[in-house]
């Protein structure tokens, strides 16, 4: 069968098994390997690499697109095979070999990562490993379940492993667009004008004498691990729809809104599920990952095109999917990450886009990213990339975590991914804050306000009294800005006036 998927019949002969093209990697290698939260990843290569490692020294940089499935990463933290990652990952295993020291972890903007290849900024890869659905008649890469950075990684790389997937079924083929920016300087501009545009090819074209090695694989993506809505995203999801609907009654939006984007995990995707009740209609998406949401909203008539750099479904969902291709191939596009995710695009579009914060601060900076202000949880991802240049840039996240031991709405936070500039909506369970226009003194009245949970707005109302008396444009107590982190670390709460919720 998978000679029907290999249309160069010379390059049949580079068919071989995951261990004899693992060869091709050696220690100290930068190897730039597909996959992009948890879709397309390679499946055989890289467990081919930990056996290896248990037998001779072999230490990598590792580069994807975004996370891994199929316990990758893990696998390959416990091998010891990661001497450096980029640029983004979620692996428990490995967020613990991160926090140790032990893996020199690069956290990215997702669109940044090939532009500094290019411009041999960082290490270049030696070896690319790119798993397809077929290779064409003229040895071009179709891709399967993202693109993520696979084709800068494949035309960038001296050599290439392609793992053909015989689970991925052959109709995945058109459902890519693969366009790549002209150099720089004097870079032509990306001819992108609308979500649903073809700019690109089907494939990722090469030149078929790169490809070394053919690896067959049959394994499924690993399933996303988003959690379905709950109480508190329903309620997030409607005081955002009422947003929208606001926006929309004072002229400022279509009823159509304007292209979304939202982030990963269980709140955004519960956030987007909330417009499947909301009133508007003919939504378009321009986003780098489309999870469960994005279907039921193509199935509920809300969204006529999807465009992003992958697709992470849960099991049912992505069964659907697959099962169904013909019928979404002609609503959604997956492109390269640096498309899905360029600033040039996004600015042109006028996104509207969703993400999580872990923490935002009363005068709206937002930590994405670091536990506390020092232990990494995933990474920025695309995150940053989006929210600057979004037409409102929303950031959603429950007012509490671990049962109401931390507030996520602190003084100041103890990392900061997203500076207040780039930070125009927050909104929690109890409310939302709407932070255009506003200075930092009315941020805070209006964050503390709407979005902060009793247990802590007293404390948060007295600390911003307190501050303000000092004076300033953003008033702080400074000694005292981070001393709810450092009781959380020492007492196991943040200290709020109040009964601890039940456990969550
Ligand atoms: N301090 C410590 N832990 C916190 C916290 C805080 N202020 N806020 C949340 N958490 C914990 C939660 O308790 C939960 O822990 P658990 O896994 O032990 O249950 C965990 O963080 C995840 O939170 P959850 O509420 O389930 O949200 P999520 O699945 O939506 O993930 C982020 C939230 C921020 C971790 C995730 O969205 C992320 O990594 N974002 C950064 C990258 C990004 O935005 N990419 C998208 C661009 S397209």
């Amino acid at each position: 069968m998978h000679k029907e998927r290999i249309r160069l019949a010379r390059l049949l002969d580079k068919v071989m098994p995951a261990e004899a093209a693992a060869e091709l990697i050696r220690d100290g290698m930068t190897v730039g390997m597909s996959g992009f939260t948890r879709a397309g990843d390679c499946k055989a290569v890289p467990e081919a690499l930990a056996r290896r490692a248990a037998k001779e020294p072999l230490r990598i940089t590792l580069m994807t697109g975004a996370s891994l499935g199929n316990d990758t990463d893990k696998i390959l933290a416990e091998a010891n095979v990661l001497a450096r990652r980029l640029p983004f990952q979620v692996d428990a295993t490995l967020r613990r070999k991160i926090n140790a020291g032990e893996v020199m972890f690069i956290d990215q903007h997702l669109s940044e990562t090939v532009e500094q290849l290019r411009g041999q900024q960082i290490a270049p890869v030696d070896v690319a490993v790119v798993e397809a659905v077929a290779i064409t008649e003229t040895g071009g890469i179709v891709p399967t379940t993202s693109v993520g950075n696979s084709a800068s990684f494949a035309m960038l790389a001296k050599q290439v492993i392609v793992e053909i997937n015989l689970n991925m079924p052959a109709g995945l083929e058109g459902l890519h667009d693969i366009y790549l920016p002209t150099p720089r300087p004097y870079r032509q501009p990306i001819p992108l004008i609308a979500a649903e545009q073809r700019i690109g090819l089907p494939y990722i074209p090469l030149d078929p004498a790169k490809i070394a090695a053919i690896v067959i694989t049959q394994k499924d993506d690993s399933p996303s691990n988003a959690l379905p809505p709950d109480q508190e995203t329903r309620q997030i999801a409607g005081h955002l729809n009422d947003f929208l609907l606001h926006e929309v009654r004072a002229g400022r939006l279509a009823p159509s809104l304007q292209p979304l984007q939202a982030g990963i995990g269980t709140i955004a995707n519960a956030v987007l599920h909330g417009l499947v009740d909301s009133p508007f209609r003919d939504l378009k998406m321009y986003s780098e990952v489309l999870q469960d949401s994005t279907i039921e909203l193509l199935d509920a008539g809300r969204l006529s095109f999807a465009s992003a750099s992958s697709v992470t479904l849960t099991s049912a969902v992505y069964a659907r999917f697959l099962a169904d291709l013909e019928r979404y191939k002609s609503r959604v596009i997956l492109r390269p990450q640096e498309i899905s995710n360029h600033p040039e695009i996004l600015r042109r579009l006028g996104l509207i886009t969703i993400n999580t914060a872990l923490e935002c601060d009363i005068y709206g900076n937002v930590n994405s990213t670091h536990v506390g202000g020092t232990h990494m949880m995933n990474g920025i991802g695309g995150s940053g990339d989006f929210a600057r240049n979004a037409h409102i840039s929303v950031f959603v996240t429950k007012s509490v975590a671990k049962a109401g031991a931390i507030s996520s709405i602190v003084p100041m936070v103890s990392h900061v991914d997203h500076t207040e500039h780039d930070v125009d909506v927050i909104v929690t369970e109890h409310g939302l804050a709407d932070l255009r226009g506003l200075a930092p003194r009315e941020r805070a009245q209006q964050i503390i306000a709407n979005c902060a949970d009793p247990l802590y707005r007293d404390l948060l109302g007295d600390y911003v009294t307190r501050a303000t008396r000092r004076g300033g444009h953003t008033p702080h107590l400074i000694e005292e800005a981070l001393a709810w982190h450092a009781r959380f670390r020492e007492e196991g709460t943040m200290g709020g006036t109040g009964p601890i919720l039940a456990a969550a």
